[in-house]
């Protein structure tokens, strides 16, 4: 089948949804791929890579003509919907829970359309699962960047003129982003404290070497591997829980969210106020609100000498390896929808049915998901 790789349109977005290598593969099997002209230019895929993986480069219009499916990072918009072919296949993240408007319009050209961000976090869609590919680097790229924004160093080090002592880093949340978060500051020699509403994370914690921060005599309980959200009390006991490292840290990363919901408040104005002049926020929860009060998405401001960093969109800062695992899940995705070389999938199969979000004219949303 004919498969289009688009450009990105989103502002700052610097990935592409298949890489030179993934393409090479796919010609291989079989399938006419194309390009649009410098599709990959900012993630350093270059038109020739693509030529020589054996894709075609043209315009968008000619890219999309006769294609029977078509790849994209970030969710279409309402132009680049009204340019695709009628009934095509279309892959990117689309986030349609929070824009339920995105389905429709895609269902309005009879698109089946893939959600990738929806991808079910079991077992079998591992490799599928771009929110954790994504959140993965994105958890490593926060702690580079807290340390750019940090007048310190991270490790210890030990000189003539004598002994600095290591940064302190406090991570809230320890899902996908928090324990690369964790890993990457523990490396470059961190002293590394982190916190979650899930009492399962305090031994992955530690087998990195950070030291888990406990709320006692509050639990909050999981569903299906998330936390559900935490109540009042326990919001309380985290507090006391954790104002005496905050007041110590050098550089805290925010990553807690609830699924579906708008991302918890863990540093309050009072806790704000409680942080070290110099030290800083990198609130990767800034798109759903942020997990810290003054939180400003894509900003990065100074609140009483705290640098806060609202983080938006941190894996396109990692272009290369962001777009290689990016196409990896794709290519894990088709191997499932289009086992044969042409799309064919069971409507039955977990996987499909939650990511699947339109087909043949159906929006299939209320039917098979839980907005
Ligand atoms: P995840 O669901 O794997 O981890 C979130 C963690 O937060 C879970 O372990 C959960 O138990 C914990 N949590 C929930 N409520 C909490 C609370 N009140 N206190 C402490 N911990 C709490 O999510 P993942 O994939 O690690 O992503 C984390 C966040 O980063 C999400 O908000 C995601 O949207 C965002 N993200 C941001 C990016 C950016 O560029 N800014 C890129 C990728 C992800």
């Amino acid at each position: 089948m004919k498969i289009a790789v688009l450009k990105e349109s989103r502002d700052g977005e610097r990935r592409v949804a298949a890489t030179p290598t993934l393409c090479a593969q796919w010609v291989k099997q079989g399938h006419e791929v194309a390009v649009e002209t410098q599709a990959g230019i900012a993630a350093n895929y270059t038109d020739e890579m693509y030529t020589l993986a054996g894709a075609s480069i043209a315009p968008r219009v000619q890219v999309l003509n006769g294609s029977r499916l078509v790849l994209h990072v970030n969710p279409p918009t309402d132009a680049e919907i009204a340019e695709l072919p009628e009934g095509v296949a279309f892959i990117s993240m689309l986030y349609h829970r929070s824009n339920p408007a995105v389905a429709d319009a895609l269902n309005g050209r009879r698109v089946s359309a893939f959600s990738l961000d929806a991808i079910p976090r079991i077992s079998r869609a591992q490799s599928m699962d771009v929110l954790s590919s994504q959140a993965n680097l994105a958890g490593y790229k926060a702690v580079i960047k807290g340390a750019e924004n940090l007048g310190k160093i991270f490790p210890m080090l030990m000189t003539a003129a004598g002994t600095i002592t290591p940064a302190k880093v406090l991570i809230f949340g320890v899902g996908v982003a928090g324990l690369q978060a964790i890993a990457t500051a523990k490396r470059l020699g961190a002293v590394v404290e982190a916190t979650d509403v899930r009492p399962e994370t305090k031994e992955q914690v530690e087998s990195l070497g950070g030291k888990f921060i406990e709320v006692k005599g509050a639990e909050v309980g999981s569903e299906g591997g998330y936390a559900k959200e935490a109540t009042e009390e326990y919001r309380q006991k985290q507090r006391e829980a954790v104002n005496k490292s905050l007041a110590q840290a050098d550089l805290v990363v925010t990553t807690a969210q609830v699924p579906g919901r708008k991302a918890p408040v863990l540093i309050d104005e009072e806790q704000l106020g409680m942080m070290k002049h110099g030290s800083v926020v990198v609130d990767m929860a800034a798109e759903q609100g942020g997990n810290c009060a003054r939180t400003e998405a894509g900003k990065i401001i100074q609140v009483n000498g705290v640098t806060i960093i609202g983080a938006t969109n941190l894996p396109s800062e990692l272009p290369m390896n962001a777009s290689e695992l990016f196409a990896k899940n794709i290519d894990a995705l088709l191997k499932l929808v289009a086992p044969k070389g042409e799309l064919q999938f069971d409507m039955n199969d977990e996987i499909v049915q939650g990511c699947l979000v339109c087909h043949e004219g159906k929006v299939l949303l209320g039917e098979t998901q839980k907005a």
